[in-house]
């Protein structure tokens, strides 16, 4: 130990120095690992999905996914139009009225079952079409979204049954139609999320995944087909604002379910008020994520480290605002900026990656100009030093000090791997701080004390907060958000609501 101390320990000036500096060693690298792109099937061509069979679309156009990790092109996906439009969601009407809302429920269950069953079956070509479409790592793909997309319809093929229980003494009946839209950072599983409890509560569907992503929607309709469910039960319509509005506004949807940005948020809000539609919207988000004194400091840094960074930002519940108690400021920050350092940017089919690709040029554009704005606001930025790739969409890991509550990188949705941090003293502080926001979707909380994390969720304006760790999901629990992070939840029970009519 003494000689260890001696050793890091300058000489003098003057003198040569034979100080041993410890730096943090990142020159060490690990050997590709990347999963293979024979497991996946992908068509040259994809038309639309409807009353059971592929149609070609009445609009006769197509337009290119790309695949963001090196900007090649994937696959064309039909364009759907309002005409288009108008044939899914009478064949969601069909298949309402003459046989998804009479038959009986324990019989609908085995059709979400079989779906949740073939997902698993298929999971390893649903990770790879995941990561090329959408430039997320595999690990994320084959390890989160594609599991816990088949645990959601195992979940809700569970309830189909039993939704006396979940409503008791009330009488249940489904709405209708659902039109639901969905966004790119979870394409899967946002779907699975918002499929599996309409179908179970005896709704038909009319879904359209984002522009960017269509892939793994378009195979969950291949394995809709495999598992017979009833033609027109499930339709899927690729497309981007303008088929999302074509929905929308179609006179025979009974319910919206959207996840995305809030501004399409509010223009649903406006196209549907005065109508009967009912609706759900989860929006963005501005997670913060507290950092107490007595926190276990290195478990708070990879919570950090996993709640922005992984998944290149791209989680409306991303924890990119960080709130450090002062005392820990300075180690935390350090702590943050090795494990930065440490993160593997790049292949996101290679086995080792942290961070994969941004997932459109559109969104990199976003990410960069908040960048800009928080240097211009004068907080201190740092990235991390790795190479990106030459080709494609990427970002270094970022994250700013110096930043005023003020500032929009504290107070705009970025969606990107950059964090905000803030310092606080007392709690009172950090709960007006962290309140402070136009969104309310989640939280984080890290401290020793039980009575603390007890303490902050009553008084924390999030619809989720985690403590001790971040970003866990499970179909059983509810999830979603206080004001602009828009409204209604999804997951367990709660998820079934939107889904129900209820009477006594
Ligand atoms: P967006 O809100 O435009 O796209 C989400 C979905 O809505 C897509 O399927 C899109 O085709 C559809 N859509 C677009 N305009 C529509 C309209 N007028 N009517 C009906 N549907 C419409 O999101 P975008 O432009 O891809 O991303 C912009 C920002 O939104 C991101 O930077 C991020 O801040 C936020 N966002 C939040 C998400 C979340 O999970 N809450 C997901 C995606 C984006
Ligand atoms: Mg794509």
């Amino acid at each position: 130990m003494a000689t260890k101390k001696k050793a890091v320990r300058s000489k003098p000036s003057g003198k040569k120095s034979n100080t041993i500096r410890l730096k943090f060693d990142t020159s060490w690298s690990y050997a590709p690992a990347p999963e293979s792109k024979s497991a996946a099937t992908i068509d040259k061509q994809y038309d639309l999905f409807i009353n059971g069979t592929w149609q070609k679309p009445l609009s006769k156009k197509y337009f290119s996914t790309i695949n963001p990790a090196n900007e090649e092109k994937l696959a064309e996906v039909a364009e759907a139009s309002e005409a288009d439009v108008n044939k899914a969601v009478d064949a969601a009407r069909t298949a309402y009225e003459d046989v998804w809302k009479k038959m009986p429920p324990k019989e609908r269950a085995k059709y979400i079952f079989r779906i949740a069953r073939i997902v698993q079956e298929k999971a390893r070509e649903l990770a790879i079409i995941e990561t090329l479409d959408g430039g997320k790592p595999i690990r994320e793909s084959r390890d989160f979204d594609v599991p816990t997309a088949a645990n959601h319809f195992f979940y809700y093929a569970g309830w189909a049954d039993k939704l006396e229980y979940a409503f008791p003494n009330r009488r249940t009946s489904p709405l209708g139609v659902a039109g639901q839209i969905i966004p790119w950072n979870f394409p899967l599983l946002m779907a699975a999320w918002k499929i599996a409890p309409a179908l179970a509560t005896g709704n038909t569907v009319v879904l359209k995944p984002a522009e960017t992503t269509p892939l793994t929607a378009l195979k969950l309709a291949e394995i809709i087909q495999e598992a017979d469910l009833p033609p027109g039960v499930v339709n899927i319509l690729t497309g981007a604002g303008a088929t999302g509005a074509a929905i929308v506004n179609h006179p025979g949807i009974n319910k919206i379910a959207f996840t995305g940005s809030t501004e399409v948020g509010k223009i649903i809000q406006r196209a549907i008020a005065g109508t009967n539609k009912k609706a759900t919207l989860e929006l963005g988000g501005k997670a913060a994520n507290i950092i107490f004194e007595d926190a276990p400091l290195d478990q708070a840094v990879e919570g950090v480290i996993n709640g922005i960074f992984f998944n290149q930002g791209h989680v409306c519940c991303a924890g990119s605002r960080l709130y450090v108690q002062e005392s820990v400021a300075k180690e935390v920050i350090r702590k943050l900026k090795d494990r930065m350092e440490s993160l593997l940017v790049g292949d996101p089919l290679d086995k080792n990656t942290d961070i994969g690709a941004i997932n459109s040029k559109q969104q990199l554009d976003t990410i960069r100009k908040y960048i800009s704005i928080g240097k211009k606001e004068g907080a201190e930025m740092y990235e991390s030093s790795c190479r990106l790739p030459g080709k494609g969409f990427y970002c270094r890991p970022t994250l700013f000090t110096n930043v005023a509550q003020s500032n929009r990188i504290a107070q705009e949705e970025i969606f990107g791997p950059v964090l905000a941090i803030i310092t606080f003293r007392t709690d009172d502080e950090v709960i007006e701080k962290a309140n402070n926001s136009p969104y309310g979707l989640s939280a984080g909380v890290w401290t020793d004390k039980g009575s603390k994390i007890f303490n902050m969720t009553k008084r924390l304006r999030a619809g989720v907060v985690w403590a001790n760790t971040f970003n866990k999901f499970d179909p059983a629990s509810p999830f979603g958000g206080y004001k602009e992070s828009g409204f209604g939840r999804e997951g367990g029970l709660h998820g079934l609501l939107p889904y129900v009519q209820l009477t006594s």
